[in-house]
């Protein structure tokens, strides 16, 4: 049985979406509590096969904290290999970050690990693996974050749309045996060839006329930068990467995402609004129909204001004319049909075919994978400016750990957060920080097949 875009689309009538239910422990006082076991996990996404799909999961499928709220979160692993969470887009301690290798040890085969923070912004978020990532994130070792705001946004509804692709093979299972594949990690990284939405297929959420709907996009796929057209009703950015803007932007054209970028909207759903609104993905073909809202009912009250800014995190802003403490150029290099001839690989300067032997095909600043030494040192407080030059020929997401910057990419409205970037080929970019907490912090390519082929660096900053 192959698989195509018909068969997809045939396929998705079949499908429901189910409210997750979440498992909170008992608080112990201010702490709130969590379990999460990571465990292997069935999706019947193709019903003429009779065998369900097996991927990797966790026992919720979207956690939600509030804002300023400590939590304790007893992780479990029952998968058969180790494995950790990292917090993407949190700004919490860096012993907390669950980077394998760098911040802990990869919680072993039947092990546990407690999780202990207190998330200072509100916004859409996400945790996954971050051990073996290319593999474990392929497998869908990942769960949606969302972090209450204090006083809830004036919207009538939240729905959140996880995107994500993955390689299925005939015999309708997760294609494993092209996991690791070097031919990938020197392209785009792995691209699946079946479509999710919340590990699902084409879900339908139900909307009232007249109604004001948050809708929070996030991207998991390993690799694939992912578009997205919005039904035609009002629509406007509220927050990206979980950072508010101070000014609503419409929204006008197509959604882009990097893998692991996120987008918090708003949506006005007209009065006389009815029948099924699609949001879709355009292709050089048709566009695919990804997921929809379907309308039912009138709201009550009519909205006649457009809709406010969520209120700030306790993000320092940074003045635009000041100047840097700490000013780097990140140049990054390799990939197929890329220049690179050599780089260091674990303190030795190797040849692009030795390089190749260690499944190291990207670097940055002649270094493939993550040095010894830092990128640069700050202290916190320090204003950091990065210039990230993007000399290959592929695009790339940039993600910085523990830490959102603004960048200068004509792509984007300067007045944005990001703790993740999406560059194309060619492109440079400028990002400005503030070193926060201190700790050894990550600064990788989020198009995961290129961050284990060499595309990962790290910064530290000192208290
Ligand atoms: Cu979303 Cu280093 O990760
Ligand atoms: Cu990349």
């Amino acid at each position: 049985m192959k698989l195509n875009r018909r068969d997809f689309v045939r396929l998705a009538a079949m499908t429901v979406f189910t409210q997750p239910v979440l498992a909170a422990l008992p608080s112990v006082g201010e702490v709130r509590r969590f379990r999460l076991e990571l465990r292997p996990e069935q999706r019947n996404w193709i019903p003429e096969s009779e065998i369900p799909v097996e991927l990797w999961g966790l026992s919720d499928s979207l956690l939600t904290f509030r804002q300023g709220e400590p939590v304790e979160i007893e992780v479990v692993n029952l998968l058969p290999e180790p494995t950790t969470l990292h917090w993407h887009g949190l700004r919490i301690e860096n012993a907390m970050d669950g980077v394998s290798g760098l911040t802990q040890e990869p919680i072993p085969p039947g092990g546990t690990f407690t999780y202990r923070f207190t998330p200072e912004d509100a916004g859409t978020f996400w945790a996954h693996s971050h051990h073996k990532t290319y593999e474990q994130l392929a497998r869908g070792l990942y769960l949606p974050l969302v972090v209450e705001e204090k006083i809830a946004s004036d919207t009538d509804q939240d729905i959140l749309m996880v995107i994500d692709d993955w390689r299925v093979n005939n015999e309708g299972q997760l294609d494993s045996e092209s996991l690791g594949s070097i031919h990938e990690w020197a392209h785009g990284g792995r691209l699946g060839n079946f479509l999710t939405i919340n590990k699902e297929v084409q879900p339908s959420f139900t909307v009232k006329a007249g109604s004001r709907v948050r809708l929070r996009l996030l991207n998991t796929a390993n690799a694939r930068i992912f578009a997205v057209d919005l039904p035609e009703v009002p629509a406007w950015i509220l927050a990206k990467d979980g950072q508010p803007l101070a000014n609503l932007m419409q929204v006008t054209e197509t959604v882009v995402m990097a893998p692991a970028e996120r987008y918090d909207l708003i949506l006005d759903i007209p009065r006389d609004a009815e029948g099924q609104l699609s949001v879709t993905m355009p292709t050089d073909r048709a566009p695919i129909e990804m997921a929809y809202l379907q309308v039912e009912g009138l709201h009550e009250s009519e909205r006649v204001h457009s809709p406010d800014p969520l209120p700030a995190n306790p993000i320092e802003e940074i003045p635009p004319d000041q100047i840097p403490d700490h000013k780097l150029v990140l140049d990054m290099t390799g990939g197929a049909m890329g220049s690179m001839t050599q780089a260091v690989y674990n303190g030795q300067q190797m040849s692009m075919q030795e390089l190749i032997q260690h499944r190291q095909i990207w670097a940055f600043n002649g270094v493939a994978n993550r040095p010894l030494d830092p990128l640069l040192e700050a202290r916190s407080g320090e204003l950091v400016e990065i210039e990230i030059i993007n000399n290959t020929g592929w695009a790339h997401g940039m993600h910085l750990h523990g830490h959102h910057f603004k960048a200068d990419l004509a792509r984007y409205n300067p007045d944005l957060w990001h703790d993740t970037l999406l560059m194309d080929s060619g492109e440079s970019a400028r990002i400005r920080f503030i070193a926060g907490k201190p700790g050894s912090w990550l600064l990788h390519c989020h198009m995961i097949e290129h961050q284990a082929a060499g595309m990962v660096s790290w910064i530290k900053v000192i208290g």
